[in-house]
């Protein structure tokens, strides 16, 4: 699959809007992600919002990204949602992968910013947001345009498969 091996993390966007419609794509990639007895225990916020784009780059020094996208997707953990409580970082893991290959095919780029498990970056999250008890942050995704060509790494490295056996 031709995505898997373009994707490469965008930091830097043009300043072209997103359409709507590539939006809920992205979305749709989302929740057809598998998960643990099939809970899909997420919800999403998109974000256009200059003001909250910024106020969110704060997350981490690492989340300076998001000052500049026109968009951003953050993905949050239902916890009334879970049926099975050990896997939920694994569905919204498995969901944040699918919208960033769903970019690629629609000549979009972004980059994962993690926030889940980290205590002090889910709750600044809580806090932009207001968000209940029962949601967490998971990740955010700022999208865009790319301002240059992603450049993809080639990491396959042979040693690491192993036939069988571990030696
Ligand atoms: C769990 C997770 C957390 C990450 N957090 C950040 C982050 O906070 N800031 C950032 O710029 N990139 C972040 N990244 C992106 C990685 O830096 C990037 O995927 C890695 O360097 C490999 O580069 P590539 O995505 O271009 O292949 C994160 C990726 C993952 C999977």
């Amino acid at each position: 699959m031709k995505e898997i091996f373009s994707r490469a993390s965008v930091r830097k966007f043009k300043e072209r809007k997103v359409e709507r419609e590539k939006i809920e794509k992205l979305l749709q990639a989302a929740m057809a992600a598998p998960s643990a007895g099939n809970q899909q225990p997420w919800e999403f916020i998109v974000v256009e919002a200059k003001e909250t784009l910024c106020k969110l780059s704060g997350v981490s020094p690492y989340a300076r990204s998001l000052a500049e996208a026109p968009l951003a997707i953050v993905v949050l953990a239902n916890k009334k949602a879970l049926k099975y409580l050990d896997y939920w970082q694994q569905d919204l893991g498995a969901a944040t992968q699918n919208m960033l290959l769903e970019a690629v095919h629609l000549e979009l780029g972004g980059v994962w910013l993690g926030i889940a498990p980290l205590e002090e970056r889910m709750q600044y999250v809580s806090e932009v947001f207001n968000l209940p008890e029962y949601l967490q942050a998971y990740a955010i995704v700022p999208f865009g345009y790319p301002a240059n060509e992603p450049k993809p790494q080639n990491r396959y490295e042979v040693t690491r498969v192993h036939f069988e056996v571990f030696e």
